[in-house]
């Protein structure tokens, strides 16, 4: 179909989606780039108002949205619904919908939040990083069931598959990305023990021809995990399959402070895309005032730069994020007292 240019889909979701979705379209409309919003329920919203997650008019705009600006979902009031019904549904569905492969997680610390990560602050603010993953193979969508064993033993199986199409054009979003920032590609498998990560390291090589200019690594994942606590700076980008980037980009996330800073993109490769934070609904803090929006901002920031080619807007809001938390402004889950709409406030300001 076709797509406007300069419309935006925004799709808030429930719990603290609203919230801090509200924020990062305040900071989108400052930025005067002729840009228009159009708004639709997702998740346990559209369920209240259409009895379905992710209503047909909802796909509908974000099919003729230039990018998706998603908020979160998962409001538990709807957790006993059969499994098509819930709340999170809406995510899974729509990611397939617009076939967006390849998940861009950064990872990097705002000066000053060293101490909410985990790690030791020298460890922790060296974090620049980042995860790109694959999102629609893997064990996740591969044949899966439940049965019997011949001996009457129950069984449970998922399985693993990758074909050298959807490796090749993961590993060029991995070397394009890094060939945009330091120069360094570390692939992800076990290749040690699976076959499927023998065809992906194989497929990797062959697409490293095409980049020279990007220096090659391969990791073993378990090693992967153990190098993201001990020496985390020293990565650049990762790419990787569907379950590995799931668990690393998780355990990257919180080795730079809170939850509430990390943005992603979901991107099909041709410029369109879905930005959201990485976090839920937070049903425990919604409605409350109490979410941090910087999240939902930054991946505001992703949606300039990998779908509309807004580079230096794309800087801007980043700056500006960074100058609120310069300004010692923090939200409570980096332990300061400041409001969701201060803190959207102050990145207002800094604009
Ligand atoms: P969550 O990410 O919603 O919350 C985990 C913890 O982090 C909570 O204590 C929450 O208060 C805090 N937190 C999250 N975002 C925050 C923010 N912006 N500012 C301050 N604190 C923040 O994960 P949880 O609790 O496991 O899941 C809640 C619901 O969200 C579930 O129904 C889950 O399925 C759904 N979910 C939806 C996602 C999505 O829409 N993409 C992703 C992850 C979970
Ligand atoms: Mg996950």
């Amino acid at each position: 179909g076709m797509t406007d240019s300069t419309l935006i889909a925004i799709l808030p979701g429930d719990g603290i989606g609203p919230e801090v979705t509200r924020e990062a379209r305040r900071v989108l409309e400052a930025l005067d780039l002729g840009l228009r919003f159009e708004e639709a329920p997702v998740g346990g919203a559209a369920y209240r108002t259409s009895g379905h997650p992710l209503p047909p008019e909802t796909l509908a705009l974000a099919d003729r949205a230039a990018a998706v600006l998603f908020g979160a979902v998962g409001d538990p009031a709807f957790d006993s619904l059969e499994r098509a019904l819930r709340p999170e549904q809406a995510i899974l569905g729509i990611r397939k919908h617009l076939g967006t492969f390849a998940n861009l997680r950064p990872a990097r610390i705002f000066p000053g939040l060293e101490d909410a990560s985990t790690l030791k602050p020298e460890v922790a603010r060296a974090i620049d990083l980042v995860i790109v993953r694959e999102l629609n193979g893997d064990v996740y969508f591969g044949a899966k069931g439940r049965g019997t064993t011949p001996a009457g033993k129950r069984e449970g199986h998922d399985l693993m598959r990758y074909d050298e199409d959807e490796v090749r054009r993961i590993a060029r979003v991995g070397f394009e990305t890094a060939a945009k920032r330091r120069g360094k590609l570390c692939s992800v498998d076990k290749a040690n023990v699976l076959e499927t990560s023998q065809l992906w390291r194989d497929v990797v090589m062959e697409v490293a021809v095409d980049y020279p200019q990007v220096e090659l690594t391969h990791m073993y994942v378990d090693n992967a995990a153990m190098q993201l606590v001990r020496n985390p700076g020293a990565f650049d980008t990762i790419v990787t399959g569907n379950l590995f980037g799931d668990i690393l980009s998780d355990q990257a996330s919180m080795c730079v402070g809170s939850i509430g800073m990390l943005p992603s993109a979901a991107l099909d490769g041709a410029g369109k895309g879905l930005y959201e934070p990485i976090h839920g609904s937070a049903p425990d803090i919604a409605g409350q005032g109490k979410a941090n929006p910087c999240a939902a901002i930054l991946s505001a920031a992703m949606l300039l730069r990998h779908s509309l080619g807004q580079d230096a807007a794309a800087d801007r809001v980043e700056a500006a994020v960074a100058a609120a938390l310069g300004r010692e402004l923090r939200t409570p889950d980096m332990g300061g007292d400041a409001t969701t709409a201060a803190m959207g406030e102050a990145v207002l300001a800094g604009l």
